[in-house]
């Protein structure tokens, strides 16, 4: 089924957060990458507020300069563009944001419940449902433009994934068995999305952190983390009010992290 474009818009003309966050919808049907054309407009001087949407992204883009796989018709590929009144020290809090929305809006929609990865990975059963990579650029603007980009696996068929993504990727529609409604969905999401992020708006960024704190599937975990510079294991501790993750090292240090992949080794204490 295709993106019904006037359910997004009734929906988001439905609620006033949600309105706040998007003045503007775009739909391009086919893309490059929705967070590049998103930060190409920001480079314009586009003010924030904006939500790029499509139906297929030809070079997709994940974290780490990795390509998001973005088949036709079946999954929701879109970025928004907001100029937040914060610090960009705090940017990593709207991925914290998006995480939690991305969770809440799947468990509304699809029933079902998807664990956060930190920094920003939804998974089931430790394959990957849903990604968001933030962009940011320094200039193009007054205010730091800041591009969140998130790509859900809804209705792609197990067998449709590239083999090299087989094992760890997975859809709602791989875990339901039947197809879920994108629009539906996307429009869940970006409510919850709204949500979270007045929030941090309105200088409630410990609500935010304390959810993060007790939903994020990471923390009490034995970890190994790659950086671009070297790779070492400890136990995921603690996400700070900068959304950095906190990793207590063998020798008791603790290890403060922005950027870097996760794997999660086994559970090692009790985490609520
Ligand atoms: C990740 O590696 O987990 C992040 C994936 C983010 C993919 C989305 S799809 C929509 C937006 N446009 C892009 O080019 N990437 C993000």
């Amino acid at each position: 089924m295709s993106l019904d474009l006037e359910k997004i818009e009734s929906h988001r003309l439905a609620y006033p957060r949600l309105r706040e966050m998007i003045r503007e919808v775009l739909f391009v049907e086919r893309v490059e990458s929705t967070n590049r054309v998103a930060l190409e407009m920001a480079s314009d001087g586009m003010p924030g507020g904006l939500l790029i949407l499509s139906d297929s992204q030809r070079k997709g883009k994940g974290r780490l300069d990795r390509q998001w796989f973005s088949p036709a018709g079946a999954n929701l590929y879109f970025s928004m563009l907001l100029r937040p009144y914060l610090p960009v020290r705090e940017f990593p809090l709207f991925s914290m944001a998006a995480s939690l929305a991305l969770r809440d809006g799947i468990q509304r929609v699809a029933g079902i419940i998807s664990e956060i990865k930190w920094p920003n990975d939804i998974l089931i059963e430790e394959k990957k449902l849903a990604g968001i990579l933030l962009e940011s650029k320094t200039s193009g603007g007054e205010t730091t433009p800041l591009v969140i980009g998130i790509g859900v696996n809804v209705n792609v068929d197990p067998e449709g994934f590239p083999r090299t993504l087989k094992k760890t990727a997975t859809s709602l529609k791989a875990v339901l068995g039947h197809a879920v409604d994108r629009t539906d969905l996307l429009n869940v999401i970006l409510e919850a999305l709204s949500e979270q992020i007045s929030l941090l708006h309105e200088g409630k960024k410990d609500l935010l952190i304390q959810r993060i704190q007790k939903e994020c599937a990471t923390l009490g975990k034995k970890v190994r983390v790659n950086t671009i510079r070297q790779e070492f294991e400890g136990l995921a501790e603690e996400i700070d009010g900068d959304g950095a993750l906190l990793i207590r090292m063998g020798d008791g240090r603790l290890r403060r992290i922005l950027i870097g992949d996760i794997t999660h080794l086994r559970e090692t204490v009790g985490h609520d």
